[in-house]
């Protein structure tokens, strides 16, 4: 494989040192590597549960969307150290200044298109090296894609389905064997409720979302037991960007309140959330309607 590029970055901090360049799985050697001092920030660990407010190492995947922004202000004033990666710069660069006016302990950004599956390992060395370690890896980014274009064109549900799912598969495969490595770790990925089960409205968003959420409950059963916790977020409709022009979206949760429960179920070390909490008994009578009445459904 060559070696990706490094990512552009925007504000590095002044003690960070350079990239090392990454070949296939090497992603926890050749990163930062130091180890854990005494007076270094404790990860959250099942071997080191460190204190809930005690600043911790942020790296955040889609850090333009309205769910990551609002989950990072909340973070930016309790004093944690955040790496943003987005693809728009203009979006990023606001989002950062935004956040380190909040109380951010630190705020260092990479531009990048997650898509780009081969320029994740540079990506994951060069956040870790200027986070100097990770303790939370946010994983947000996504796409609703257009259902009906989807059922007439398998490029793009086949792009659909790469944004959601094989993108974040690769990015957290990495993620995840560098946090075993380091037995420490929280990997908080945003699933959907709309993998739960397909509906006709939005069923390939939907099997996009349910192969991430099946994925995230697999490598859960692997790394917990490594000391690395996984949280699967599954929100029902939320004020966003993404549902901006869907009929009935001034009902949707808001944004704030979605992102103060993905907060404390990371303080929480919960495995799976879903927010608000309503969509848990919904979504379970829903996957419970047998297949000869749902399929009369329009939902
Ligand atoms: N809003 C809801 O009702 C809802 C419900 C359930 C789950 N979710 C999930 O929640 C997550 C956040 O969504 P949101 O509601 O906050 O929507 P949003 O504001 O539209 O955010 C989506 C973000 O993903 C980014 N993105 C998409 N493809 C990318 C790529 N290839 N590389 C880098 N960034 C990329 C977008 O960047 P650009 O701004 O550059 O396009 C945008 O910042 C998504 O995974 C979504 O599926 C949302």
């Amino acid at each position: 494989m060559t070696q990706p590029t490094r990512p552009s970055t925007g504000t590095s901090a002044p003690d960070s040192p350079a990239p090392r360049s990454l070949a296939p799985g090497t992603i926890a050697a050749a990163t930062y590597d130091a180890p854990v001092s005494e007076d270094s920030q404790p990860a959250i660990s099942a071997r080191h549960p460190g204190p809930a407010k005690l600043p911790r190492k942020i790296l955040v995947l889609g850090a333009t969307s309205g769910i990551a922004e609002a989950t990072c202000r909340l973070w930016a004033a309790e004093g944690h150290h955040l790496f943003l990666v987005a693809r728009n710069s203009d979006k990023l660069a606001m989002v950062a200044a935004d956040l380190r006016t909040r109380g951010a302990g630190s705020v260092d950004t990479a531009v990048a298109d997650l898509d780009d599956t081969a320029k994740h390992p540079d990506l994951l060395a060069h956040a870790v090296n200027s986070l100097t370690g990770l303790d939370i890896a946010y994983l947000t980014h996504g796409v609703l894609g257009d259902q009906a274009a989807a059922e007439q064109d398998f490029g793009h549900a086949a792009q659909i389905l790469h944004t959601n799912f094989t993108a974040p598969v690769s990015m957290l495969t990495w993620l995840a064997n560098f946090c075993v490595q380091r037995h420490s770790g929280t990997l908080a990925v945003i699933s959907s409720v709309a993998g739960d089960r397909g509906r006709k409205s939005n069923y390939l968003y939907g099997a996009s979302k349910a192969g991430l959420s099946a994925f995230l409950g697999g490598l859960r059963n692997r790394v917990d037991r490594e000391g690395v916790k996984v949280l699967t977020i599954k929100p029902g409709p939320v004020k966003t960007a993404m549902t901006s022009r869907m009929p009935g979206n001034a009902k949707f949760a808001d944004v704030d309140a979605v992102a103060q429960a993905i907060v404390d179920a990371v303080s929480k070390r919960r495995d799976t959330l879903y927010v608000p909490f309503q969509w848990q008994p919904i979504m379970f009578v829903i996957r419970n309607i047998p297949e000869g009445i749902f399929k009369k459904l329009n939902l």
